[in-house]
């Protein structure tokens, strides 16, 4: 049974509310299908929905990939409590759900082909820690698709991080090119960049896809 810690407690609370059907259709339904579309012409064999919340889109690829292992992974109990009631509680009849954190995730060197990571990264304590871990898991030729809210300039990033900071739980909601130097930093190579309409409170998400080469 996964536990709670207090790093993931906001989100204990908040799984008992999110899958709110306006909530869901108006502001994380589109991002989902933005990924989806993405991975159009893809055919991995083990996909890693990365902060997969209630288990959304973790089941949308899923059915999108029935050959492929689809593996969601978060750190708050309570949200993998809902995707497992999503999914179904006999563990045959869905992937493995996985209690670990971003910046230290269990999977082995070059053992994913694509990591779907939704509405989580700007969550993230240290961004360019988990990119670094994404780069070992991920093989060559794989991808990483980040949808995660994103301001338009530097500045904007850094008032939404002070402001956030001060609940305790500061948001960084890079601005696109941000995101891109932190995955080539990381050794991605970007290929394609853009923002998603939906419904939010800080302009429209980035869907950022990359490779690892
Ligand atoms: C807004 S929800 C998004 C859920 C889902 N991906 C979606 O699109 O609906 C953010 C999720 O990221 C998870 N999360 C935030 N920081 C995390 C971290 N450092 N490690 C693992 N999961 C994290 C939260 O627990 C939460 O389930």
């Amino acid at each position: 049974m996964p536990s709670s810690t207090p790093s993931s407690s906001l989100f204990d609370r908040w799984s008992a509310t999110y899958d709110l059907p306006g909530l869901q259709r108006f502001t994380y339904r589109p991002i989902h299908d933005a990924i989806v579309a993405q991975l159009a012409e893809a055919h991995p064999s083990t996909v890693v929905d990365l902060g997969c919340g209630t288990g959304q889109l973790t089941r949308r690829l899923i059915e999108r990939f029935p050959d492929a292992a689809v593996i969601g992974v978060d750190f708050s109990a309570g949200m993998l409590a809902e995707a497992t009631g999503r999914l179904g509680p006999n563990p045959a009849d869905h992937p493995a759900l996985v209690q670990a954190e971003a910046e230290r995730l269990p999977f082995g060197p070059s053992s994913v082909d694509v990591v779907v990571c939704t509405e989580s990264f700007h969550w993230y304590r240290d961004q360019a820690e988990a990119l670094d871990g994404l780069a070992e898991i991920v093989r060559p030729g794989g991808r990483v698709l980040v949808a995660s809210i994103a301001t338009m300039t530097g500045l904007g990033d850094d008032i939404v991080r002070r402001l956030t900071s001060r609940g305790g739980r500061p948001i960084r909601a890079l601005p696109p090119e941000r995101l891109r130097r932190l995955l080539d930093r990381a050794g991605f190579e970007v290929v394609d960049q853009r923002r998603v309409p939906r419904l939010g409170l800080i302009g429209w998400p980035v869907l950022t896809d990359a490779r690892h080469p």
